[in-house]
């Protein structure tokens, strides 16, 4: 569908707030430098699966993941249903070429039922418009589908508990890339000992799907005026650009 002046300019104002917070200098770069961005800190693209092997999506798996969703809005699996106003299973296209996976719902989400929509949220939508992606192209979720109480980080049987729904999420959506965002998902998709500092912009893989881990939004939201963690950031989210093929 064609979008609107008032669309585009919606799009465009969240674009270059994004950009220009993230330090607007290192953004007008050089083809060549762009080039070298994709590479990756790991290695070129082409090492990588494929991403042409991605068969499309059928009416069955849409309605499994509808179903996902209604185990979700009910589930008692583990303890934080106790503390849950709504459960937040995701939202956006279920036939994503891209997926965000976060840590679990905050204060904001778990009253709307719906994930990232708060300070963090609204970042992170920020970066999907820079990387432009419609919210409604990409999908959004979290690690554990309740929120902790306190915003306290999920234990390691409520990770366990909650990822049969996310890894059916993922093995039905068939992304071509996920990012996962902070610490939580990123010790569950690409374990290591060192920091996110070192783990972040390094393609890993999950079911033959690339997978970059970066900071989380909420990092970059308590550390504003950073500008060296949103350059980080950025430079993750443009080699998973350069891997979806968007300039
Ligand atoms: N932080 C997360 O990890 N997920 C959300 O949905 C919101 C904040």
């Amino acid at each position: 569908m064609k979008k609107n002046a008032a669309e585009i300019r919606e799009d465009l104002k969240a674009h270059v707030d994004f950009l220009t917070e993230a330090g607007a200098g290192f953004v007008l770069r050089r083809p060549e430098d762009q080039a070298g961005a994709a590479a990756g800190a790991s290695g070129a693209p082409s090492a990588l699966p494929s991403l042409a092997d991605r068969p499309p999506q059928t009416a069955e798996e849409r309605k499994l993941l509808e179903e996902i969703d209604r185990h979700v809005l009910a589930c008692t699996l583990c303890d934080l249903h106790r503390f849950r106003t709504r459960a937040v299973p995701g939202e956006g296209d279920r036939a994503a070429e891209l997926m965000f996976i976060g840590e679990g719902p905050g204060r904001d989400e778990d009253l709307q039922g719906r994930p990232f929509v708060g300070r963090a949220g609204q970042l992170l939508r920020k970066i999907i418009a820079a990387m432009k992606f419609r919210e409604d192209e990409v999908y959004i979720t979290n690690m554990v589908k309740c929120r902790p109480p306190e915003n306290r980080v999920p234990h390691h049987e409520e990770i366990e508990a909650c990822s049969r729904y996310l890894i059916r999420q993922i093995e039905l959506i068939r992304p071509k890339v996920i990012v996962i965002l902070g610490k939580t998902p990123t010790d569950y998709f690409a374990p290591g000992r060192e920091g996110m500092t070192v783990r972040r912009g390094r393609f890993g893989s999950y079911l033959g799907i690339p997978v970059m881990p970066t900071f989380h939004p909420s990092y970059l939201v308590r550390n504003e005026g950073n500008r060296e963690l949103k350059r980080m950031v950025w430079e993750d989210m443009q080699k998973v650009m350069a891997l979806l093929g968007k300039k």
